[in-house]
């Protein structure tokens, strides 16, 4: 039996972390046309290892005017797309509250919520005429129970999540196809195969089933 994201377009975000590449290369694996995005195109190297027929794209997704570009090539050279796997992260923090600095938190808010912001701008009208439109980010279980130390990122995750839960809402409405998942993980080490088998699961499942849900995903 052909995976159900097999013939689906998918592009992953910040693709070239261990989690970036374990998903590349399990949506290519089953059959799906990679587009792998990341800043670096050394790291990028590291997704057409695994992934040799996956389509690599150098994009600082933080300014959208280049993710606007990037969606252009897409388009003419994939057309549209059926998943955004939005990866682009990173932590900062520590110290206490006193520790919360305005450098850590630009860092941040670039990366977490910029990224993710401009990527489903560019690609929310791909996704909602997609037969099988998929949005997912990972989030964070410090969003539930942030501390002091954590504060910039538990806190800018949280936007996260209400963006997509935005973008969600959107997809929600009648007739839509796309669905927009939140996976949660306390640390993604060890995670990696685990979040690769999520993705691939987003198209086994009906649209109304999965838009909008939050799964915490544990190594148990
Ligand atoms: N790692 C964990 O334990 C953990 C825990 C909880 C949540 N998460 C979340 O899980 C997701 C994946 O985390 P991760 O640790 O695997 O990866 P990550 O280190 O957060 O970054 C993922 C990718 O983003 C790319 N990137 C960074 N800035 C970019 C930009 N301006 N434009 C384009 N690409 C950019 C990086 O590639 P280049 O530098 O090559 O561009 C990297 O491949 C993130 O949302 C993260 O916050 C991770």
């Amino acid at each position: 039996m052909p995976e159900a994201v097999a013939g689906h377009t998918v592009l992953i975000a910040g693709a070239t972390s261990a989690a970036g590449v374990a998903v590349a290369a399990a949506l290519a694996g089953a059959g799906a046309r990679v587009l792998a995005v990341g800043s670096n195109p050394d790291r990028l190297q590291r997704v057409l290892e695994v992934a040799p027929e996956a389509f690599v794209y150098v994009c600082d997704l933080a300014d959208f005017a280049a993710v606007t570009a990037l969606a252009a090539s897409v388009h003419v050279e994939h057309g549209p797309i059926d998943g955004l796997i939005h990866l682009v992260g990173g932590w900062r923090g520590g110290g206490g509250l006193d520790g919360q600095t305005d450098e850590d938190w630009d860092f941040l808010h670039e990366r977490v919520v910029t990224t993710l912001r401009n990527t489903t701008r560019a690609f929310n009208a791909d996704l909602r005429a997609s037969m099988n439109g998929r949005l997912a980010i990972v989030s964070s279980v410090s969003v539930d129970a942030p501390t002091p130390g954590g504060a910039n990122y538990a806190s800018l995750k949280a936007a996260a999540e209400t963006w997509t839960r935005a973008v969600g809402h959107g997809f929600g409405k009648a007739g839509d196809t796309a669905a927009a998942v939140i996976f949660a993980v306390r640390s993604l080490e060890g995670l990696e195969p685990r979040l690769a088998a999520e993705v691939l699961a987003l198209w086994e499942a009906p649209a109304p089933t999965l838009n909008n849900t939050r799964r915490i995903l544990t190594s148990a």
